[in-house]
C-alpha cells in the first residue's frame, strides 16, 4: 500500500475546508486549491479560527495548532497539486465539472497518485471514467461539518482497486474517523436513507401545517435528532440538498428522492440556509 505523505484538497468551501482542517490536524502536508488565492486564504483563515477555538477550549495545544496551520498551503493553481499522493475533490456537486476536473488531475498528478471525490450523490464510477486510472479513483464521502461528524464512507466504484480502498480507509482512520466501506450505489449508505427522510420532513411542513420551529422541536424531542431537519438542511445548504436530491432522483427514479417544490423555490430565490444568512431560519 503506497504511503500517503501529502494531500491535495480541491475546493475550500464548507466541506473542502473541513477536509483540509482534518488533513493538517492529522499531520499531512496539505495543498488547498481554490479558484483564487484570496478565496483560499479566506478558507485558511476560517480553519485557523476553528483551530484557535480548540486551543481556547483546551482540546489542542498551541504548538500543535501552529504546526498544523503551517502544513496548509493555499493556491489558485491546479498544477500545485502535481506532487500530492492523494487528492480529495470537494467542488460543486455537478457531474460535468467533476469529470473535467478529474481528466485534468489525471494529466497533472503522478500516475500512482490516488484521486478521491467527496461526491454525496453522483456516480463515482462516472467520475472515475474521465481518467485513465479508474482503479486509483475512490469515493471519500465526508459529512457536514466534516471536522465534527465522525463518519467517512469510503466508496468502491466499479473499477476501484482494493489497494486504493485500503489507502482511503487508512487516511480516514488517521483523520480520526469511523470508516464504513460500501459500493457505488445512489446515495451510498447515509444519503440513501437521509435524503428521502429529510424530503419527507419538509413535506410534513405543509401537510401538518407546522412551522420549521415546530417541526424541529418535534424531531429533536420526539426522535432524539441532534438538530431538527430544517436546521440541518440550513446547515448543509438548501442548494446542496436540492442538488443531491435531484441527482438521486435522476439515478433512482424514486419519487421520495425528488426535492419538494418548497425547497426548490427557496434555492431559486437564493435562500440557501446558513451560508446566505437566510433559509428556514435567519442567521447573523
Ligand atoms: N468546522 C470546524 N469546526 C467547527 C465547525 C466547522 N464547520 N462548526 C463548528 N465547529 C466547532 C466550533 O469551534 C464549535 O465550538 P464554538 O462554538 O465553541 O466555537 C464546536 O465545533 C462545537 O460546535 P457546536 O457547539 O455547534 O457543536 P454541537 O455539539 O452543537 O454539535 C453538530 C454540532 C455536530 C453539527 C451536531 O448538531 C450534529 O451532529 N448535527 C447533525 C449534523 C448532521 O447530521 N450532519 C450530516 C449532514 S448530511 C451530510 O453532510 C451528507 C451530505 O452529503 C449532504
Amino acid at each position: 500500500m503506497p504511503e500517503i505523505r501529502s494531500i491535495g484538497v480541491i475546493g475550500l468551501g464548507a466541506m473542502g475546508a473541513g477536509i483540509a482542517q482534518l488533513a493538517i490536524e492529522a499531520g499531512y502536508e496539505t495543498v488547498g486549491r481554490e479558484v483564487t488565492v484570496e478565496l483560499g486564504q479566506a478558507a485558511a483563515d476560517r480553519i485557523g479560527h476553528f483551530l484557535t477555538r480548540k486551543v481556547e477550549k483546551g482540546q489542542l495545544e498551541q504548538g500543535h495548532r501552529d504546526a498544523a496551520v503551517h502544513r496548509l498551503m493555499v493556491t489558485g493553481e491546479l498544477e500545485a497539486l502535481a506532487d500530492c499522493d492523494l487528492v480529495i475533490e470537494a467542488i460543486v456537486e455537478e457531474l460535468e465539472p467533476k469529470r473535467a476536473l478529474f481528466a485534468e488531475l489525471d494529466r497533472i498528478c503522478r500516475p500512482d497518485a490516488i484521486l478521491a471525490t467527496n461526491t454525496s450523490a453522483l456516480s463515482v464510477t462516472e467520475i472515475a471514467a474521465a481518467t485513465t486510472r479508474p482503479e486509483r479513483v475512490v469515493g471519500m464521502h465526508f459529512f457536514n461539518p466534516a471536522p465534527l461528524m465522525p463518519l467517512i464512507e469510503v466508496v468502491q466504484a466499479e473499477l476501484t482497486s482494493d489497494d486504493a480502498m485500503e489507502v482511503a480507509a487508512a487516511v480516514g482512520a488517521r483523520f480520526g474517523k469511523e470508516v464504513v466501506r460500501c459500493h457505488d450505489t445512489p446515495g451510498f449508505i447515509v444519503n440513501r436513507v437521509l435524503i428521502p427522510l429529510l424530503n419527507d420532513c419538509l413535506r410534513v411542513l405543509d401537510e401538518a401545517r407546522v412551522t420549521p420551529e415546530a417541526l424541529d422541536l418535534a424531531l429533536t424531542n420526539g426522535a432524539g435528532w441532534p438538530m431538527g431537519p430544517c436546521a440541518l438542511v440550513d446547515l448543509v445548504g438548501i442548494d446542496v440538498h436540492v442538488h443531491a436530491a435531484e441527482a438521486l432522483y435522476a439515478r433512482s427514479r424514486d419519487p421520495r428522492m425528488a426535492p419538494p417544490a418548497r425547497v426548490v423555490s427557496m434555492k431559486d430565490a437564493g435562500l440557501l440556509g446558513r451560508k446566505s444568512g437566510r433559509g428556514f431560519y435567519t442567521y447573523d
